[in-house]
């Protein structure tokens, strides 16, 4: 799934927590990318990981509701289950910091959990939640969607790249966010 990801972005990018780097694999060549993440354990295991794979990747700690990066910094956003572990007030803030940091005309694309509507899916995936949400801090749907708007950006896709439960949704900063 996560190569899936980087389709058609290049230059400047961020990937906003970063975690242990499961992503570094997929970083495209033509690209210049910094890793955030609020945990140092965290960091410390991407580090790590930068070392045995070599990847380049300048990695930071820092809060996505409030990174030091200046507006439009960046050509194109990662972010992979990182929503799933905010909270429904920080979901929005999150976005918000997202859309500043992008350049106009830029894209993010965000990999997340989803619900199933399949009612065996959907039944397991509760069962599960309670473990999901001790252990990680993470619910399987946090309605990311439904905050794009007011944080000012576009959903130009969403699509499940596994089954109805892994979804990636492509966003842009909306076209009139620098008007006023
Ligand atoms: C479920 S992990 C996903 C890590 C990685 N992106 C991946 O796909 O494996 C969520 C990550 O988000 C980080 N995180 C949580 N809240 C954050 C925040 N406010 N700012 C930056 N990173 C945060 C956690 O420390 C953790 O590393």
């Amino acid at each position: 799934m996560r190569p899936e990801l980087f389709e058609g972005l290049r230059g400047t990018l961020l990937d906003a927590g970063v975690g242990t780097g499961r992503n570094f694999s997929f970083y495209p060549d033509a690209s210049k990318v910094t890793g955030i993440d609020l945990s140092p354990a965290m960091l410390a295991r991407a580090r790590r990981r930068k070392e045995n794979l070599g990847t380049v990747v300048d990695l930071r700690e820092m809060n996505v509701m409030e990174m030091d990066f200046s507006d439009d910094s960046f050509d194109g956003i990662i972010s992979t289950f990182l929503f799933c572990v905010l909270e429904a007030e920080h979901q929005q803030p999150a976005l918000e910091e997202l859309r500043r940091v992008c350049r106009p005309g830029g894209t993010i694309r965000i990999l997340e959990y989803a619900l199933s509507e399949n009612p065996v899916r959907r039944f397991t995936m509760k069962l599960w939640a309670p473990w999901v949400r001790f252990a990680y801090g993470a619910e399987f749907d946090r309605h990311t969607e439904q905050y794009l708007n007011a944080a000012g950006l576009d959903l130009v896709e969403k699509r499940f790249l596994y089954k109805d439960i892994i979804k990636l949704l492509t966003v842009r900063p909306a076209a009139d966010r620098d008007v006023g």
